[in-house]
C-alpha cells in the first residue's frame, strides 16, 4: 500500500480509497497503490467484495496528465484495469464528482457501479488529443452499445449520471456519502449472492457501416485525428475478441501520444488553467461587483449587457435617446431568448433579468451606484472621450470605468480622466454573450486591484480572460492584422481568395480569413483602412480589391454579397463571381505576373506571418507569456485547438525553421517579413517559447 490509497476493512468488504487531491489523477503512484490494494484485499481472510472510491470532490479526474510524454512507467493502466476485473472478489465502484478518461476506465472495470445523482461522467481523451487508452473503446461499447459509446468517445462529451444509467453504464444512482452508499450497495449484492460482472466477458455489439462513420468523424474534427481514430477502436471492440481489442485500442493510444496534436492539445489544457494566474497578481483582491454600467447597447454593448444580466449581475445600459434604449432592449431580449431555448435560463428567470435586473436610461447619472461600467460606444476617440469625461463626473469614487475599443489607445482615454487608475480595457468579441475571450488591456497607470477586478468579472461571466498590454490592436487584433496582409499579398500574387480560405479550413481553421471577413462586415475593415491610410508606411502592400466591393455596398453575409453570395438566410456562401475580375484588374495594373501557390505554402506563410507577429507582440510585453498569445487566438479567432496556439505551433514546427522561412519571405518584402527580435534570439539561444512559458 502507499499514501495514496488508504485501505479499510469493514466486515467481509475491504475499501481501497484514493486519496490524491485535487481530482485522484491516476499517477504511478495510485496505480501502484491500487495493484497493492487488491492483492492485500485478496489476501485479507475473510473479504467478499472490494469497494473502490475516491476521495475529496471526485471518484478519478483520468489518467495524470503531467506524466504524459514521460516514459511510462509500471503498472500500466490497463493492466490495473484487467488487475481490477479478474478480482475473484465481488468489485464495486462508487462515483461521485467526476470519472473521467481513465477515472471511468476504473470503474468499468469494476462489476458493478453506484453514482450520486450528480455524478458526471466522459471519456474525455480526443479533447487531450488521445482516445481512451484504459480499455475504454472496448468495455463502453459492451455495456452501453456501439452508438452510445461513438457518441461519447469521439466528442468526449460528459454525461450526468440519470444518462448514463439510462444507457447502462451505471447500475445505481443514490445521494450520500460515496463511501456509505457504496458500502451498502456491495453488501447488498453480497447478500443477493450477486455474482461477478466482468465487462469484458459480455457479448460483442453489433457493428455499424465504420467506414462511413470514420469519414463522418473525420469531417467534422477539420483534421483532428483521434476522434476518428477511436472510431477504428470501437470497431476493433466488435470485430476482435477482447484481448485483441484492447490490444489494438493501445497500440492507437501509443501512436497518438507521439502525435503533435496530442502535444497542442494538452498544452491549451494547461494554458486554459495558467492563463488567468498571472504573475504579479496574486493575494491582490478584485473591487467588488454587483451591479454593471454598459455604456451604447449596439453590437457589442447588448451582447455584453446579455453577459452580464445571464452571470447575475443587475445592469444599467445608457443609450442616446429612448428610441435607441428600446433596441438595444430588444436586442438583449432576443440574445436572452435564445439562452431560453438553448436550456441555459428559464422563462422566469429571463423575465426577472429583462423587468428588473435590466434598468435602461439615457441620463447618465443612472450610474451612479454602478461598480464597473463598460464604454461600447462608436469606434471614434472623440466620442469615447466625451463619454468617459461624463463616467468621470457621475461614477462613484472606486468604481472600474473600462472600454471596449477595439483598437484606440486606453492611455489616451485615460487620460482623460482624474482617475486614471481606474480606467481598464476589457475587450470583448462577437458575439459577446458566447465568445469566451476577454482581452483585459491594462495601461501605464492601471491599478493591480483594477486589473484583478477585470480577471474576476471575466471568471464571473465564464470567459477566459487574457491581459494584454496597449497597442494598436492589443494582442488578438493586432496579430490578425498581419495574418490577414499575409493572405491579401498572396491574393496580389496569384492566389484566389477562396484557394486560401479553403487552405487555412483544412489547416484547421474554424474559418478562413476571407469567409471570416464576410461574416464580420467588409465594412468594419474598410473603414479601418481608410483611417490609417494617412498613417501607412508608404513600404507596405495593401490590396484594393476590397474597397472596390465595399464601394458597390457588398460588406459580406449581411448584404448577401461579399467575397462570397449568400443565399437569403444562408450563413455558407458560394464564391462571388465578380471577386476574380476585381483581383486580376489590380495585378494588371501593378503589373504582377500571378503565380501558383500550393496549399502547403498558403499554409506556411500564414502561419509564419502569425507566429512572427506574436513573436514581436510577446518580446514588446503587450502580451506577457506566449501562452497568453495562445490563447487569444483559441478562444477569439477560430485557431484550431489541436495545434495549441501560434506559438505551440511554431515550436512544434522549431523555431529555427520559422526563422528560416522568415528570413525567406523577407527577400521578396524585407518591411512586411521582418524577423521578430525575440524569434531570431530564441533560435541563438536554442530556446522555444514554451521555456518562456515555464519561466512564468
Ligand atoms: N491529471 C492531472 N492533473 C489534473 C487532471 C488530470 N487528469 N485533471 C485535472 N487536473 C488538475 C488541473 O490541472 C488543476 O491543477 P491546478 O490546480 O494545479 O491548476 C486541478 O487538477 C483542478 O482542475 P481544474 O482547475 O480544471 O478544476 P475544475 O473543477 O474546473 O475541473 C476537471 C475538474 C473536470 C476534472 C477538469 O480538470 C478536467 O476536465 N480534467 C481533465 C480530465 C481528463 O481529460 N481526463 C482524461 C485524462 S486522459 C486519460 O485518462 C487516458 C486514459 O484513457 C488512459
Ligand atoms: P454599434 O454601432 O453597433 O453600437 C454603438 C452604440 O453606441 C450605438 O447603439 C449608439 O447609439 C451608441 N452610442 C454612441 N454614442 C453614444 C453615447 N455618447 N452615449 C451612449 N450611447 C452611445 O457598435 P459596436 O459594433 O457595438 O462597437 C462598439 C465598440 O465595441 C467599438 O468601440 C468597437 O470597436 C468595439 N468592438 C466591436 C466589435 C465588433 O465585432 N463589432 C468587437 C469588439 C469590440
Amino acid at each position: 500500500m502507499n499514501d495514496k490509497i488508504a485501505y479499510a476493512r469493514h466486515g467481509n468488504v475491504a475499501v481501497l480509497r484514493l486519496e490524491n487531491p485535487p481530482v485522484n489523477a491516476l499517477s504511478h503512484a495510485v496505480r501502484g497503490g491500487l495493484m497493492a490494494g487488491m492483492d492485500r484485499a485478496e489476501a485479507d481472510t475473510g473479504v467478499r467484495a472490494v469497494l473502490l472510491v475516491g476521495a475529496g470532490r471526485a471518484f478519478i479526474a483520468g489518467a495524470d496528465i503531467k506524466e504524459f510524454g514521460k516514459t511510462p512507467l509500471e503498472p500500466h493502466l490497463p493492466d490495473v484495469c484487467n488487475r481490477i476485473e479478474a478480482s475473484p472478489l465481488l468489485v464495486v465502484a462508487s462515483m461521485h464528482g467526476v470519472s473521467l478518461g481513465g477515472g471511468l476506465e476504473v470503474a468499468l472495470s469494476a462489476h458493478y457501479r453506484i453514482a450520486q445523482p450528480d455524478a458526471r461522467l466522459g471519456l474525455p481523451e480526443v479533447h487531450l488529443g488521445l482516445i481512451p487508452g484504459a480499455g475504454g473503446t472496448q468495455r463502453l461499447p459492451r455495456v452501453a452499445g456501439v452508438e452510445a459509446a461513438l457518441d461519447m468517445i469521439t466528442t468526449g462529451r460528459h454525461v450526468m449520471a440519470p444518462e448514463a444509467l439510462a444507457m447502462g453504464v451505471i447500475d445505481q444512482i443514490e445521494a450520500g456519502d460515496p463511501e456509505a452508499i457504496g458500502l451498502a450497495y456491495a453488501k447488498a449484492l453480497l447478500y443477493e449472492e450477486a455474482a461477478r460482472r466482468p465487462v469484458s466477458e459480455m457479448p460483442a455489439p453489433a457493428p455499424v457501416d465504420w467506414d462511413a462513420r470514420y469519414a463522418a468523424v473525420l469531417r467534422k474534427g477539420r483534421g483532428q485525428i483521434s476522434p476518428a481514430q477511436a472510431v477504428r477502436a470501437v470497431q476493433a471492440s466488435v470485430e476482435m475478441p477482447f484481448d485483441a481489442g484492447l490490444k489494438a485500442e493501445r497500440a492507437m493510444f501509443r501512436e497518438l501520444m507521439e502525435t503533435d496534436q496530442r502535444q497542442g492539445m494538452i498544452h491549451a489544457f494547461f494554458a486554459e488553467r495558467a492563463v488567468s494566474n498571472l504573475p504579479g497578481l496574486e493575494g491582490i483582491a478584485p473591487r467588488a461587483l454587483t451591479g454593471v454600467g454598459v455604456i451604447g447597447g449596439g453590437t457589442m454593448g447588448a451582447g455584453i449587457a446579455t453577459a452580464a444580466l445571464l452571470s447575475g449581475l443587475r445592469v444599467c445600459l445608457i443609450e442616446r435617446d429612448t428610441a435607441v434604449a428600446e433596441a438595444a432592449r430588444g436586442r438583449i431580449s432576443a440574445n436572452l431568448a435564445g439562452a431560453l431555448k438553448r436550456g441555459k435560463i428559464s422563462q422566469e428567470q429571463q423575465d426577472a433579468m429583462l423587468d428588473h435586473a435590466l434598468v435602461l436610461a439615457t441620463d447618465y447619472a443612472a450610474l451612479k451606484d454602478a461598480d464597473l461600467v463598460i464604454e461600447a460606444v462608436f469606434e471614434e476617440m472623440a466620442t469615447k472621450k466625451t463619454v468617459f469625461k461624463q463616467l468621470d463626473k457621475v461614477c462613484k469614487p472606486g468604481a472600474v470605468l473600462a472600454t471596449n475599443t477595439s483598437y484606440l489607445d486606453v492611455n489616451e482615454i485615460a487620460a482623460g480622466t482624474s482617475r486614471a487608475g481606474d480606467v481598464i480595457g476589457l475587450h470583448f468579441f462577437s458575439p459577446a454573450h458566447v465568445m469566451k475571450l476577454l482581452e483585459v488591456v491594462v495601461t501605464d497607470q492601471t491599478t493591480p486591484d483594477v486589473v484583478a477586478t477585470g480577471f474576476a468579472l471575466g471568471k464571473r461571466l465564464g470567459k477566459v480572460a487574457v491581459r494584454a498590454g496597449v497597442c494598436d490592436g492589443f494582442i488578438g487584433n493586432r496579430i490578425l492584422n498581419t495574418y490577414r496582409s499575409a493572405a491579401d499579398h498572396m491574393v496580389l500574387d496569384g492566389a484566389s481568395p477562396f484557394q486560401i480560405d479553403a487552405a487555412l479550413a483544412d489547416f484547421g481553421f474554424a474559418m478562413g480569413p476571407f469567409a471570416m471577413a464576410d461574416l464580420a462586415g467588409l465594412d468594419i475593415a474598410w473603414a479601418m483602412r481608410k483611417r490609417r491610410a494617412p498613417h501607412l508606411d508608404s513600404r507596405a502592400r495593401v490590396g484594393k480589391y476590397a474597397d472596390r466591393l465595399c464601394e458597390a455596398g457588398h460588406f459580406g453575409q449581411k448584404t448577401g454579397a461579399g467575397f462570397y453570395t449568400y443565399e437569403q438566410g444562408q450563413r455558407v456562401g458560394t464564391p462571388n463571381p465578380d471577386v476574380m475580375s476585381l483581383i486580376e484588374a489590380e495585378r494588371a495594373a501593378r503589373g504582377i505576373t500571378p503565380r501558383d501557390f500550393t496549399d502547403a505554402e498558403i499554409t506556411r506563410r500564414y502561419m509564419a506571418a502569425m507566429a512572427n507577429e506574436a513573436a514581436r507582440v510577446v518580446g514588446e510585453g503587450i502580451a506577457r507569456r506566449p501562452l497568453d498569445v495562445d490563447m487569444v487566438l483559441l478562444f477569439g479567432y477560430g485557431f484550431p485547438r489541436f495545434w495549441g496556439g501560434p506559438l505551440k505551433w511554431a515550436d512544434l514546427l522549431g523555431l529555427p525553421a520559422l526563422l528560416a522561412d522568415v528570413e525567406r519571405f523577407a527577400q521578396e518584402d524585407v518591411f512586411f517579413w521582418e524577423p521578430a527580435p525575440l524569434l531570431q534570439q530564441l533560435v541563438s539561444e536554442g530556446r522555444n517559447f514554451d521555456d518562456l512559458n515555464k519561466a512564468g
